[in-house]
């Protein structure tokens, strides 16, 4: 039996007209990548390198200038209800609950009220943030925002999560709390997700593969499968005797690309 590959990108590239006349920047250039299901892929890569491009145009809200982006064998047209999407920055509604945060998509969906209690309820309770459902996104902490950032996106129960940096706003602690949070939830839910990075650790701990960018126009100049245990546990992962040798590995290869590239 063939896995089906939920998310993929076919020689895809995107050029942004430039700030001026006849100057126009090549993002990313011709990348090709495969997500199967129920695997965790980080991306990572130097910054400008073309990431947060590749993950808007995978949720649609961009179209590529050249190649495809499919989703279960479909090309992507637009946003669409199998991919759902989570940035740094937690984009919440500042005059609704947390409750009713979470509920928004299914709102949008039209799923009637029972339903999405419901499961606004599940979902808070395993965000761990349950007990702040009638507050509003000001009284929280910028680690309790992010939790229910990522209970919003889990609602829809998306075939689909791209995450863009969702954790690099929070100190050390609570980053490595949510980032167990979110593989257990993935892991539990048998969910597909692509993950953009500049913590190298976080990519070994969470992911089944890393992809290796260049600097613009971004490419994928590598890609490292991690075969490391308990991909459940990203606490129990950075402990293992290999996952070091994972870290300094990538190190070295990003060092290298900038060197033959040199500096922006
Ligand atoms: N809408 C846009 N219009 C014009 N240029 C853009 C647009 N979006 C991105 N770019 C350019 O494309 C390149 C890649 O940007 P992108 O945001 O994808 O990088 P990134 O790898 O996510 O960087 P970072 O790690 O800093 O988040 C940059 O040079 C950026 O200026
Ligand atoms: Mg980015």
């Amino acid at each position: 039996m063939t896995t089906a590959i939920r998310l993929e990108f076919a020689e895809v590239s995107k050029v942004f007209a430039g700030p001026g006349r006849d100057t126009a920047v090549t993002a990313v250039e011709d990348v090709s990548l495969k997500v199967a299901d129920g695997q965790v892929v980080s991306l990572i890569g130097p910054s400008g390198c073309g990431k947060s491009t590749l993950l808007n145009l995978g949720a649609g809200l961009d179209r590529p200038t050249s190649g495809e982006v499919l989703v279960d064998g479909g090309r992507v047209g637009g946003p669409n209800d199998h991919v759902a999407f989570m940035l740094q920055n937690d984009l919440l509604l500042p005059w609704r609950t947390v409750r009713a945060n979470v509920e928004l998509g299914l709102e949008i969906r039209g799923a009637p009220v029972g339903q999405r209690r419901e499961r606004s309820r599940t979902l808070l309770r395993q965000c761990r943030i349950a007990d702040f459902a009638g507050s509003f996104p000001h009284q929280l902490s910028g680690g309790m925002r992010q939790r229910v950032a990522l209970a919003r996106t889990l609602a829809v129960d998306p075939h689909v999560l791209l995450l863009d940096e969702p954790f690099s706003a929070l100190d050390a602690q609570t980053r490595m709390v949510l980032q167990q949070d979110l593989a257990r939830n993935l892991a539990a839910n048998d969910k597909t997700a692509l993950l953009i990075t500049h913590d190298l650790a976080e990519a070994v701990a969470l992911s089944d593969r890393v992809l290796v960018m260049s600097r613009r126009p971004g490419r994928i100049v590598e890609e490292l499968a991690v075969d490391l245990p308990d991909r459940d546990s990203p606490i129990a992962r950075r402990q293992h005797p290999r996952a070091g040798g994972y870290v300094a590995h990538l190190m070295e290869s990003l060092d290298i690309h900038h060197l033959e590239l040199g500096a922006a």
